[in-house]
């Protein structure tokens, strides 16, 4: 039997209208990713990178076309509904990490399951689970500016995997790391990727980057190709 699919794009545009301008910066006739690929997509900036990231990510919508997501049309949904399913499914890691500067690292990889409303013992022994993995025990009480730019990082990608998604969705992941915590980062994500069942889609610049991918998309002026 053919193995279902993660994430299919049918048909796929986004139009922006500025002014009396409408201007697609997004079209995609087919795409379809299956569970645990990693796919890297590469592109200049303003291509559509974020774009298309925050569609995969029930961020934002398409003006038309469907998105299945584990063949849900996310498309139909009401916006609670996409919540739920981004809450339960996807992970996010932003190039600028997006921690929460007033908590502390545990307190930022807890936040998740917070809104998710496990209890405080569950989420005490899953920060701790997430803490081990990235290898930052020892760091749970630092506030973000008492982390390096790579731990920093790994406190992110902890916070993205405590809810146990299928998906990571990352942006330019190591646009803000020197090149060799970049590598660290990528070298762990692969190790993550080799052990859990996710399915990650990657977005970089950077072709070095994009090599990590189990494949590799070009995305021009909108298309991939
Ligand atoms: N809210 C918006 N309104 C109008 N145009 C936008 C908006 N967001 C993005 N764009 C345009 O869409 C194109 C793709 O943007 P983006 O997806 O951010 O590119 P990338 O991430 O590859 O740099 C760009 O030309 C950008 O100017
Ligand atoms: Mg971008």
């Amino acid at each position: 039997m053919k193995e279902k699919n993660i994430i299919e794009l049918i048909d796929l545009t986004k139009t922006y209208t500025v002014g009396d301008q409408k201007l697609t910066v997004l079209s995609i006739p087919h795409l379809a990713i299956a569970p645990r690929e990693w796919i890297s997509i590469t592109g200049q900036s303003g291509s559509g990178k974020t774009t298309l990231l925050h569609i995969l990510g029930c961020l934002d919508v398409p003006t038309t076309g469907t998105y299945l997501l584990n063949d849900i049309n996310t498309t139909t949904l009401n916006t609670a509904d996409q919540t739920a399913i981004r809450n339960k499914t996807i992970g996010f890691i932003f190039q600028r990490f997006h921690l929460l500067a007033t908590l502390t690292a545990a307190e930022n990889i807890a936040l998740p399951l917070h809104y998710a409303g496990l209890s405080t013992q569950l989420i005490t022994e899953r920060v701790n689970e997430m803490l081990t993995l990235v290898g930052l025990q020892a760091r749970k009480d630092h506030y973000p500016h008492q982390l390096s730019g790579g731990q920093q990082q790994r406190i992110a990608i902890a916070r993205a995997l405590v809810t146990k998604p299928t998906l990571i969705l990352a942006d330019e992941p190591t646009g803000s790391l020197d090149s060799n915590t970049g590598q660290e980062i990528l070298k762990f994500l692969k190790e993550l990727h080799a052990t859990y069942p996710i399915t990650i889609v990657l977005i970089t610049h950077d072709p070095e980057v994009a090599r990590y991918g189990t494949r590799q998309l070009h995305i021009k002026d909108g298309s991939l190709i």
